[in-house]
């Protein structure tokens, strides 16, 4: 019995593929996670970039959450949805001086610069405007987060933050700029991280870095560690919520926080993953010698994980109880990336079957796009579903 079960009968009538949220299971991870963090007094910024679907930012942004931010339309939209500017952290390597120009003009709790250059770029649009900007400064910490290459953005070789070799410029960058006042030291190291001890090092590493800065005398009265925190892709079911407990334990135990120190955390998957589902119908089973294809009507441009990143979704059939069956189960587009999942067991499968991807409430629908001029796969939440 899986927790989708009872919603079947609603699925039914809806046109297939679509992105199901189970906004129960989302309010309950959200107040697990604020509930842990608050013991030490943490804040967070919620990754938009995970998921902006409207319902979901009303979640967080009624728990307390500020918003993380990747570009100026996410920064906009963020202020749309009602988060206070002030609770609004902006990262990206290449912001440009319009996105630049809007963030200051809305008075954002800090934007987060990710090189030398860029410090300079927002002292001189700040002083442009004739104002005063809260940055914060993203460090590079060369730390291995055991995770997908193309996810992984803390080690020295990754386009994102400053290295320690850049501190003594930095600080002389800092100096000059007179319209900026250093907030925030900064780090993310990657995403779906599930080794713990990565946590471990890194904020034993941000120490060190701090204590680093302080010889050159830079000092900030916040400290974020990012997000990364990983889910259980392979067993939704079993852990639909992850250990928000161990997490900030493990924080307060190994992060030195100066008197007055906040700290932060920019969750994203973490919040949202196992709340979403892709609901697909099968289109096709082709039953072939060496293997048996079952071709659902989601693709790649619904759900990109799988071909981008080879992430594999728990696949569950939803419409029998069949004996099993092995197949791969594959989309409707014309690239042979586009496969969900190879060998998978499932119930004996026919054509109308419906299929649920789980775990695809985080980079799934932001990250859906319309090649082949496909529709963009629309969404539906537990809340408005009658049972
Ligand atoms: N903060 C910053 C600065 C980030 O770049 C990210 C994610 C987060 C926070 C949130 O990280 P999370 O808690 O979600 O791991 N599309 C990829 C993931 C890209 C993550 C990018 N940065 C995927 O589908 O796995």
């Amino acid at each position: 019995m899986n927790m989708l079960t009872r919603f079947v009968p609603a699925f039914e009538n809806l046109k297939t593929p679509f992105y199901f949220y189970d906004m129960e299971l989302l309010r309950r991870t959200v107040a697990d996670c604020k509930n842990e963090m608050s013991r030490y007094g943490y804040q967070a910024h919620y990754a938009l970039k995970a998921n902006a679907n409207e319902p979901v930012l009303k979640v967080m942004r009624e728990a307390g959450f500020g918003a993380d931010c990747v570009s100026g339309n996410e920064v906009l939209w963020a202020i749309k949805n009602g988060f206070p500017p002030e609770k609004i952290v902006y990262s990206s390597v290449g912001k440009t001086d319009e996105e630049i120009t809007h963030a200051i003009r809305h008075r954002i709790f800090c934007i987060n610069c990710e090189s030398t250059q860029e410090i300079d770029v927002v002292n001189s649009l700040a002083a442009a405007a004739g104002t005063t900007v809260d940055i914060s400064v993203r460090l590079n910490p060369d730390i291995d987060p055991h995770t997908h290459q193309y996810i992984t953005t803390g080690l020295e070789e990754n386009k994102f933050g400053i290295s320690p070799w850049e501190f003594g410029r930095l600080a002389d960058i800092l100096k000059a700029a007179t319209h900026l006042r250093l907030m925030a030291l900064h780090v993310h190291v990657g995403s779906q991280i599930t080794d713990w001890p990565v946590f471990q090092r890194l904020c034993e590493r941000l120490n060190d870095l701090q204590d680093l800065l302080c010889s050159y005398d830079i000092q900030a009265n916040h400290l974020s560690l990012g997000g990364g925190l990983g889910v259980d892709y392979a067993d939704p079911d079993g852990h639909p919520v992850v250990d928000f407990k161990r997490y900030f334990d493990l924080i307060y135990r190994h992060l030195k926080v100066r008197p007055g120190q906040t700290v932060h955390v920019e969750p994203g998957r973490s919040l949202v993953a196992q709340c979403g589902s892709v609901i697909t119908r099968v289109l096709y089973v082709k039953n072939g010698q060496k293997k048996n294809f079952v071709v659902i009507d989601a693709g790649m441009t619904d759900l990109l994980r799988p071909a981008l990143y080879q992430a594999q979704h728990a696949i569950r059939q939803l419409s029998s109880q069949a004996p099993p069956e092995r197949y791969d189960v594959v989309g409707p587009i014309c690239e042979s990336g586009d496969c969900f999942g190879k060998n998978i067991s499932l119930p004996q499968t026919r054509r109308g079957d419906l299929i649920a991807i789980r775990s695809a409430g985080a980079y799934g629908q932001t990250m859906s796009m319309r090649y082949n001029l496909r529709d963009l796969p629309s969404a539906y939440y537990s809340d408005d579903i009658v049972v």
